[in-house]
């Protein structure tokens, strides 16, 4: 079967069980603070599990992209070494809200193991949990019962929490677990040593690749475990692992899931897959790496300096150094990829062949910019000297922190030196960095304290801005050491952040109190309210009001952005997709894919398109629940790397201009926008441009102070009628002074050259000059110097000038640099120092600059020392 097919069968399967076909949720997570990548299948299911969100499809099988490269699943150091890690990575799942749970779960994947891709039963074992005793969790013998009626006892292995107790992230959904290991070692070994000692050993033929996990625990921050409200079935099947099984290879990169990547870099490359270790490591990690860059940027995620897009150009630079030291590589390859892979998964995941070309040019982009630093780099360290033969940790980590240099790469370097590095050094700037960003951006959050037994809260913000409703939960949190409360509401107005729209702010009111709600966020399915203080009685009815005032401005903003999307359309061309965007009070601030910097032509009829719209003041048409199948064929606008349901909310502004999927807050007309005003174009990274702008009130008072600038201008120029005009002329007789200067200066320069020929002392066979000259233009001093050097050979020229800023020049002839010694800029550092000053230059060339121009004279008198010491 090849990997298609793997793939399909299971989807099949799972279907003919009832099981809803899903697609896989994006790369990257946008709402979970817990987490930066999705790192398992069941991440998109979360507020399934904990109760949070309602249950649409009871059952569901999907092929699931995941990340393990963060947080409490990192695997990234493995992978390229062993065969069978990854950071991109499938996985196949099929689940159960509620639905089924022990006794089918293990039943179909024993079906589907067996009888359907028909590996054979005595290669196969399974895993059960054997109980803990401080976690006060007993023995899984559910499981051992069902997996009892499928396959021999004694291929039924216990294993302990650490692996048969599944946790998503230190607090979240978990559970017991039951895994699949295959061996898939040789027959001959396979007799000598039973596979059952191998389980979960770390031995590359012999691996863990399903794991059913038995939903039932929510973990909490004080690390205690809240059964959850129903019973669930989660399963995870590496796809990859799964692929190798079946074609029967020894390595997940021999499938055809890796081997066309590997082709394409081994033919650039000029070297055979299999031939030497290292190489095949690198090969590797790049067939590897280029999945998990490529489809974080499908999904939204750039490469940049800080937390999710930090990992990436990490991910990024690993694979550009590997394929630097070991392949050889030493100009962008990495890039050249993307389109290879694109084609692979094009039917499966179709996000990255529509989006191809642009990352492509990321990719490019950051590869060379990496490589750049790079070559830096190894210059920063050829020029280094090992305290005896031993890196200093602070060197290594300065490598590692501003040159991007992985510790392996330093290490690497030194041995070819014979020198060693300091590791635990530079673990401790490792560790003092990481404790720097730690304190900075730790949230330390409390557990809820449920006040209602609520499962769903209400949105009414689209309607009304107050609503009577009451607090079903709160917790303490800690920012930055300050101390905050998230409330939820069983009702509320409050917009929660999301879409690139910020969120609400207002006020909570009962009785005679009247709290801030500084902020509103969304936590999976919730929306949680943000607040300095808790209210003194939290049991009471409350009244939610929303600052409306501030909520119509984020209205103008977010309902001008969808008429700049389709403005952009429409002058740029279709290849616009936007790429993140900032919707608040003050500003709109877009991001969008785009090659090359906006002319002002493109930039005013953007600018025009979005006003006329404005000026139109279409109705906007909201529909809060189409299909998501209609709204797509209908031309509807949707992102990249969004996660929608099956049913979304449509805002149309104008059925043949603006139709976009959005959950943000808008205008109820056009014409409340006002006016919008673009503020500045740029470049935020490769291929994405930025534009921002104004709306409403905000537009008003940049076009008066504009306008303001521009009548202070007028004043300045004396009102003239033409203020253009009058500052061209300026700018004329400017040039016109300039030029006349220079000529004045230039003469002057020639009249004192002659006269300093006339000063030449002959000393010893050296044509000596020391002069102070009254000029102060530094080039015209530099066509003096250089004049005389022509004239006179064995030329010894020092000059003093400037009455305010003092500076010295020493000029020498070649012969005396050569045969002398003597060297310009050891001198003229001498010599400054009679003037307060530094410098330095070339040996028959330098300058200096100084302080106290009462000095000039001892400066030019000392010169006279070096003579004698010269003399020809
Ligand atoms: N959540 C489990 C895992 O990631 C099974 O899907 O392994």
């Amino acid at each position: 079967m090849t990997s298609k097919e793997i793939r399909k069968t299971f989807l099949d399967f799972f279907h003919s069980k009832g099981h809803q076909i899903v697609p896989s949720a994006p790369i990257v997570v946008k709402n979970d603070p817990t987490l930066m990548f999705t790192n398992a299948g069941m991440n998109q299911f979360k507020a399934l599990f904990l109760g949070e969100a309602p249950i649409k499809y009871p059952r569901v099988v999907d092929t699931q992209r995941c990340l393990r490269v963060s947080g409490k699943h990192n695997d990234l150091e493995e992978v390229g070494i062993d065969t069978y890690h990854h950071t991109m990575f499938e996985m196949l799942g099929n689940w159960s809200f509620g639905d089924y749970f022990k006794k089918e779960a293990i039943a179909w994947s024993w079906e589907l193991l067996t009888s359907v891709y028909g590996i054979d039963k005595d290669r196969l074992y399974v895993t059960v949990f054997e109980g803990d005793e401080k976690e006060g969790l007993p023995r899984d013998e559910e499981a051992l019962q069902y997996w009892k009626a499928h396959i021999d006892e004694s291929r039924i292995l216990f294993g302990n929490k650490k692996d048969n107790f599944w946790e998503m992230g230190e607090t979240g959904p978990c559970g017991p677990c039951s895994e699949i290991h295959v061996d898939c070692r040789p027959d001959d070994e396979r007799a000598i040593l039973d596979g059952k000692e191998l389980v979960n050993a770390d031995h590359p033929q012999v691996i863990e690749i399903w794991n059913n996990v038995f939903m039932q625990f929510n973990r909490l921050k004080d690390s205690s475990l809240k059964p959850l409200p129903a019973k669930h079935v989660d399963t995870g099947m590496g796809f990859e692992r799964l692929v190798r099984v079946l074609q029967g290879k020894q390595s997940n990169y021999d499938t055809d899931v890796f081997m066309p990547l590997i082709d394409v870099i081994a033919t650039a490359a000029k070297k055979s897959y299999g031939d030497d270790e290292a190489s095949d490591i690198a090969m590797r990690v790049m067939a590897d790496h280029i999945r998990a860059i490529s489809f974080a940027i499908a999904d939204g995620q750039l490469p940049s300096n800080n937390k999710a897009g930090y990992v990436i150009r990490r991910i990024l630079r690993r694979a550009v150094r590997y394929a630097y030291t070991f392949l050889d590589f030493k100009e962008p390859f990495l890039n050249t990829l993307v389109p290879v892979l694109a084609k692979q998964f094009e039917g499966v995941f179709d996000e990255l062949i529509a989006q191809q070309d642009f990352v492509q040019r990321v990719v490019l982009e950051e590869e060379q910019s990496f490589l750049r630093t790079l070559v830096t780099g190894v210059q920063r360290f050829e020029g280094y000297r090992a305290p005896d033969g031993i890196v200093n940790g602070d060197f290594a980590f300065e490598l590692y922190d501003t040159f991007g240099f992985p510790i392996d790469l330093t290490e690497l370097m030194a041995r070819e030196k014979g020198w060693q590095v300091d590791m635990p050094g530079f673990q401790t700037s490792l560790e003092e960095q990481k404790q720097r960003s730690r304190a900075a951006t730790t949230i330390d959050t409390g557990d809820w304290v449920t006040l209602l037994d609520e499962d769903q809260v209400e949105f009414v913000g689209y309607d009304s801005l107050e609503v009577e409703t009451q607090l079903v939960k709160y917790r303490k949190i800690a920012m930055k050491g300050k101390d905050r409360y998230q409330l939820v509401l069983s009702k509320t107005p409050f917009y929660a952040e999301g879409g690139g729209e910020v969120g609400d702010s207002g006020w909570l009111m009962a009785g005679d109190e009247k709290i801030d709600i500084v902020d509103t966020k969304k936590e999976n399915g919730l929306i949680v309210h943000f607040t300095n203080t808790l209210p003194s009685h939290p049991e009471v009815d409350f009244v939610a009001k929303v600052d409306a005032e501030r909520r119509h401005d984020i209205e103008r903003n977010h309902s001008a952005t969808h008429l700049l999307h389709a403005a952009l359309k429409k002058v740029l061309g279709t290849h616009v997709n936007q790429k993140g965007s900032l919707v608040s009070e003050n500003s709109l601030r877009f991001d969008f894919s785009h090659f090359s910097k906006l002319s002002e032509d493109e930039l005013r009829s953007i600018e025009h398109l979005v006003n006329e719209k404005i000026r139109e003041n279409i109705a906007k048409k909201e529909q809060r629940h189409v299909p998501f199948d209609q709204a797509i064929a209908e031309g509807t606008t949707a992102l990249f790397g969004e996660k929608y349901g099956d049913y979304v909310r449509v805002i149309t502004f104008g059925d043949h201009y603006s139709k976009e999927l959005c959950g943000g807050c808008h205008v109820p007309a056009t014409g409340n926008i006002g006016f919008f005003k673009i503020v500045s174009e740029s470049a935020v990274a490769a291929g994405v441009r930025r534009i921002e702008a104004v709306t409403g009130k905000a537009s008003e008072k940049l076009i008066a102070e504009q306008g303001n600038a521009l009548h202070q201008v007028k004043e300045l120029l004396k009102s003239p009628k033409d203020v253009l005009a009058s500052i061209q002329s300026l700018q004329e007789e400017n040039n016109r002074l300039r030029k006349e200067i220079e000529k004045a200066v230039q003469e002057k320069a020639a009249v004192l050259r002659s006269q300093l020929m006339e000063k030449v002392e002959h000393i010893d066979g050296l044509n000596f000059i020391a002069e102070k000259i009254d000029l102060a233009d530094a080039d015209a001093i530099k066509s003096i110097a250089f004049g005389l050097k022509d004239k006179l050979p064995n030329l010894f020229l020092v000059l003093g000038y400037g009455d305010e800023k003092p500076g010295l020049t020493v000029m020498l002839s070649e012969n005396l640099v050569a045969e002398k010694s003597l060297n310009a800029g050891a001198i003229v550092r001498e010599l400054a120092k009679e003037i307060k000053g530094g410098g330095g230059g070339q040996a028959f060339y330098a300058t200096a600059g100084g302080k106290d121009a009462s000095g000039l004279p001892r400066a030019i008198q000392k010169a006279r020392h070096f003579v004698q010491s010269a003399s020809v």
